[in-house]
């Protein structure tokens, strides 16, 4: 028997013991009895040395040494978090924790790729609190945020507003019974249905931006009842199956080998002749399409705009192909480019949106996978459980929702968005024709920008130098050759000037000139 079905029928045969008072004292014999004697000792064995011990172990038995540590390290952790300041001498001992949890449980890899870890200096940059558009460390050292957590930041760091909604939600309850009608959930998908463009009207929530476009994908088919997805080359929608199928990028697809059943084309971004070229194809071959799926403006291939005439062209050829459209906005959402959505720029109405990241305020991980009525009837009937999860759309995460679209929608943020980029961006322009020994070009729109540099090793120059000038900004996920500036929308002028100083200094360093 595997050891997990073998662990599974022992603690069934003990719980079911012990719920009898009787039985309770000898539940061990009892279950020995129940069982073959090398069959328990492998699994008594097991449970002993497995993380899940305690939780499996009768009442009154000793907790391993493990469990003991466990419950301390649990505890001291939980003093921590409540302690408001720490002395010099406990902030680098949490450095110092902080590196080793990582190498040793989280990922060692990651230790060298991050600019808080490798140009650091002695204390590795070990984020502690933020507010707007600027953070400190642990040991008090004050960082320009412009990478915004990748598009997460819209609102800056801990927005007061939406803390205090969701400390005033965390007051009443937090986490939905699965059963009764949750009210949050529902106003934040009828605001969903106010503020996306069409006719979208129905809103599931999850956490991830990768689940978002899970759903998406799995609603056009369960819609059209087609298997294939057009998507582009560069394109990044997530890492876990279905979204990774997607995913215009080698390093990050190839290793996982076969991901998504169904055929999956790639076209060059942007090239909407591409697009209708490969909806020929599959209708002559026969090949069913369930939908063409694009991000608006590209994020993680460094803000790449496409041309003017790219979604309406989508928009117009899907309709005459009956294939879906689905716009992922999971970064280009809520603001960021300028317009509330990406598609926004160009007037276009996608069937099905995907979102997620600053949809959560930058305070919880909400996302969602919205669509119109008539493509939701496959969500409801005949089986209205076809996709469900258990934390999704919680009262927290619906508060903090809520909160974040009130606030996006009160300022216009996507106006900031648009102003500052206007600002920023043609004096990105200007340091580029002046430094084009370090620059390739700029691209982006509103405050999600690409700085393209001649190469990695330069762009890379660029990254560290500012951060050791106390400012954070976006590599591409395995390369420095593009590097992003992606601030939170609240972020102000005078911040983005010093950011632009310290670019100064930095480019003039990393040309040789300084
Ligand atoms: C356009 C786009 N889609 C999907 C995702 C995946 O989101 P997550 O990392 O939350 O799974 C990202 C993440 O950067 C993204 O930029």
């Amino acid at each position: 028997m595997a050891f997990s079905k073998m662990r599974t029928a022992l603690k069934n045969r003990m719980h079911s013991t012990l719920a009898t008072p009787a039985l309770a004292g000898g539940a061990r014999e009892y279950a020995l009895s129940l069982d073959t004697l090398s069959e328990r000792w492998v699994l008594m064995d097991k449970m002993q040395s497995s993380p899940l011990a305690l939780a499996d172990q009768p009442p009154g038995a000793e907790p391993s040494a493990r469990m003991q540590e466990a419950v301390s390290y649990a505890r001291r952790w939980t003093d921590l978090i409540h302690t408001p300041s720490l002395s010099e001498g406990e902030a680098k001992a949490i450095i110092e924790e902080s590196k080793s949890n990582f190498a040793e449980h989280v990922n060692r890899g990651w230790l060298d790729y991050r600019k808080s870890v490798t140009e650091a200096g002695d204390w590795a940059a070990t984020e502690w609190t933020g507010s707007g558009a600027i953070f400190r460390d642990i040991l008090g050292r004050e960082y320009i945020d412009c990478l915004g957590g990748y598009g997460l930041l819209d609102l800056g760091w801990s927005h007061p507003e939406v803390i205090a909604c969701l400390r005033a939600q965390l007051n009443r309850t937090t986490m939905p019974s699965q059963e009764l009608l949750d009210p949050l959930r529902g106003v934040l998908a009828r605001l969903m249905a106010l503020i996306t463009p069409g006719d979208i009207q129905y809103s599931f929530f999850c956490a991830a931006g990768t689940e978002a476009v899970e759903g998406a994908i799995k609603l056009a088919k369960l819609y059209t009842q087609k298997t294939a997805f057009i998507a582009a080359l560069n394109a990044f929608h997530g890492k876990t199956m279905g979204s990774l199928s997607m995913m215009g990028k080698a390093a990050f697809r190839e290793p996982a080998g076969m991901l998504y059943g169904g055929p999956v084309y790639h076209v060059p971004f942007g090239d909407a002749d591409a697009v209708e070229r490969q909806l020929e194809v599959c209708q002559q071959v026969g090949i069913g399409v369930a939908a063409v799926l694009m991000e608006p403006i590209q994020g993680e291939a460094g803000a790449i705009v496409p041309p003017d005439d790219f979604w309406p062209r989508l928009r117009e050829m899907t309709r005459r192909y009956g294939v879906l459209l689905i716009a992922d906005e999971v970064q280009t959402g809520m603001g960021r480019t300028g317009k509330l959505w990406g598609v926004d720029h160009w007037g276009v109405e996608p069937d099905i949106l995907a979102v997620a990241k600053s949809l959560g305020g930058g305070v919880m991980p909400v996302s969602a996978f919205c669509s119109t009525e008539e493509i939701w009837q496959v969500m409801m009937y005949p089986n209205p459980f076809i996709h469900t999860n258990t934390t999704g759309g919680g009262p927290l995460a619906c508060s903090a929702a809520i909160a974040a679209i009130h606030i996006t929608l009160r300022d216009k943020l996507w106006e900031q968005a648009a102003a500052k980029g206007a600002y920023l961006i043609p004096k990105l322009e200007a340091l580029a024709v002046t430094y084009p020994q370090v620059f390739e070009r700029i691209t982006g729109r509103g405050l999600l920008i690409g700085m393209h540099f001649r190469n990695p090793e330069v762009g890379y120059r660029v990254a560290a130098g500012l951060f050791r000038r106390g400012v954070l900004v976006a590599g591409t996920l395995i390369s420095a050759n593009t590097v992003r500036i992606e601030p939170p929308l609240v972020i102000s002028y005078e911040q983005i000037d010093e950011v632009l100083n310290r670019l100064g200094d930095t480019v003039r360093e990393a040309s040789g000139l300084a």
